[in-house]
């Protein structure tokens, strides 16, 4: 785990993450995991109204939920606060509320790579003791996500895995590899669509498919002591392929501005063959009155190198602010948003992928959803992106790297090089 920083990155930094770095740099303001300062010893009785922050709601599964929790709750209601539907700007968001110690941020939704930075930085109550909530039945890489040096600092409230949805009625056999996905693309070209997308726009979603065809191809972008290992023969190959299909046109040229729901809006106007995507698009592909591939689009695990690639271990996970003023409401919210009940209605509502490992197998769940197994697959080999409370702009250096050989500005190797370099310069061991 880094443990300081050596030099900053700053010409690649948000303004979020400048002030992140500053603030590590002088010290922080919660000491390094040690549980917020004071702030997070206070209010744990605290009970009333509270605020729920999060990405916007795709799926249309969280307004429900909060109305059930208000009917019953009419004291200590939730307030929906809807971020954009941008993973770095829900971050930035986040970052900027907890750094004016906004209390009317009770409750975050936490994507899995902000754990350590926000832990580290003192903004998310310890849940432990009085605030200790149960994982049990949690597939463990979900709850690996929320632990930061030992703690729990985030609860598991809907895990992601990457799969291939694809049109059954062009290609009845789904590809097992990225070769042979290519080699398919004449088909879409005859039909007049384009070929393969995924999320190619400069964010989050950018490091999520560069990283999944590196670890595809057998590459790495980190070691297990934090040092980049990205400029490899396998990491050539994975950022390669992708530079590739963007020149021939098997990535077409509109793909570059793609988040996940541009992407899905192509797919399903029957524009694109192959979408890379989370699960939260089987639901609404299947039931938008809009959706012209209803019936005829299937799901199947990632390709990869030889057989199916490894995806990105997505989710999201809820965390308790430490400049909250009602944690026990906090806490008991939590608990309803984990839920089995919640983790079903998750499910089959918006086809979003449970933490709770049994729900892959259940019978009811599997009949309604027999994209199931892939997703359990995808998410138990799913590969984390680098944990560490620099993570900011070690995703600024991929996204930026990765954009540029894309773009063609830079070569593969370039790329991979600046890459590896900006990687280890952002934190030392
Ligand atoms: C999904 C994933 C999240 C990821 C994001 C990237 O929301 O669950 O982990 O960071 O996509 O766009």
């Amino acid at each position: 785990m880094p443990k300081k920083i050596s030099r900053m990155l700053l010409p690649v930094a948000t303004a979020a993450t400048f002030a992140l770095l500053l603030s590590a740099c002088s010290g922080g303001s919660g000491g390094g995991g040690g549980g917020g300062g004071g702030a997070a010893t206070e209010n744990l009785d605290g009970r009333g109204p509270i605020t729920y922050v999060q990405g916007k709601d795709n799926s249309d599964v969280v307004r429900p939920l909060i109305e059930k929790w208000n009917a019953a709750h009419p004291d200590e209601k939730v307030t929906f606060k809807e971020q954009s539907d941008n993973a770095d700007q829900q971050h930035d968001d986040l970052v900027k509320n907890f750094q004016a110690k906004n209390v009317d941020y009770d409750v975050a939704s936490v994507d899995v790579i902000w754990t350590a930075e926000f832990a580290a930085q003192g903004w998310l109550q310890p849940l432990k003791d009085t605030m200790a909530v149960s994982t049990e039945g949690m597939l463990p890489a979900t709850v690996k996500t929320g632990t930061y040096r030992d703690v729990l600092y985030t609860l598991p409230q809907t895990s992601d895995g990457g799969m291939l949805y694809y049109r059954k009625d062009l290609v009845p056999t789904p590809p097992k590899t990225w070769d042979e996905m290519m080699s398919m693309c004449p088909i879409a070209k005859e039909k007049g669509i384009d070929c393969y997308a995924g999320q190619f726009a400069q964010y989050e979603g950018l490091t999520v498919n560069v990283a999944e065809a590196i670890n595809s191809q057998g590459g790495t972008i980190v070691g297990s002591d934090g040092k980049a290992t990205v400029n490899s023969a396998e990491a050539k190959a994975g950022l390669g392929n992708l530079v590739e299909a963007y020149k021939s046109g098997n990535i077409p040229k509109q793909a570059l501005t793609y988040q996940e729901e541009q992407g899905r809006q192509s797919f399903e106007d029957g524009k694109l063959m192959f979408l890379r995507n989370w699960p939260y698009v089987y639901n609404l592909a299947k039931t938008d009155g809009s959706s012209t591939v209803k019936d005829t689009f299937g799901i199947a695990p990632l390709p990869g190198k030889d057989g199916p690639g490894a995806s990105t271990l997505g989710g999201h996970n809820l965390g308790v602010s430490v400049y909250s003023k009602n944690k026990a409401t906090a806490k008991d919210f939590l608990a309803f948003m984990t839920s089995e009940e919640t983790q079903k209605f998750y499910s089959t509502q918006g086809s979003l992928a449970p933490v709770l490992e049994s729900l892959y197998t259940d019978p009811t769940l599997v009949e309604k959803l027999p994209y199931l197994p892939v997703l359990l697959t995808s998410i138990q080999n799913a590969v984390p992106r680098p944990v560490t409370p620099f993570y900011p702009a070690v995703t600024q250096a991929i996204q930026q790297n990765s954009f540029a050989a894309l773009q063609g500005t830079k070569t593969v190797d370039q790329a991979l090089t600046d890459m590896e370099a900006a990687i280890n310069t952002t934190v030392s061991k």
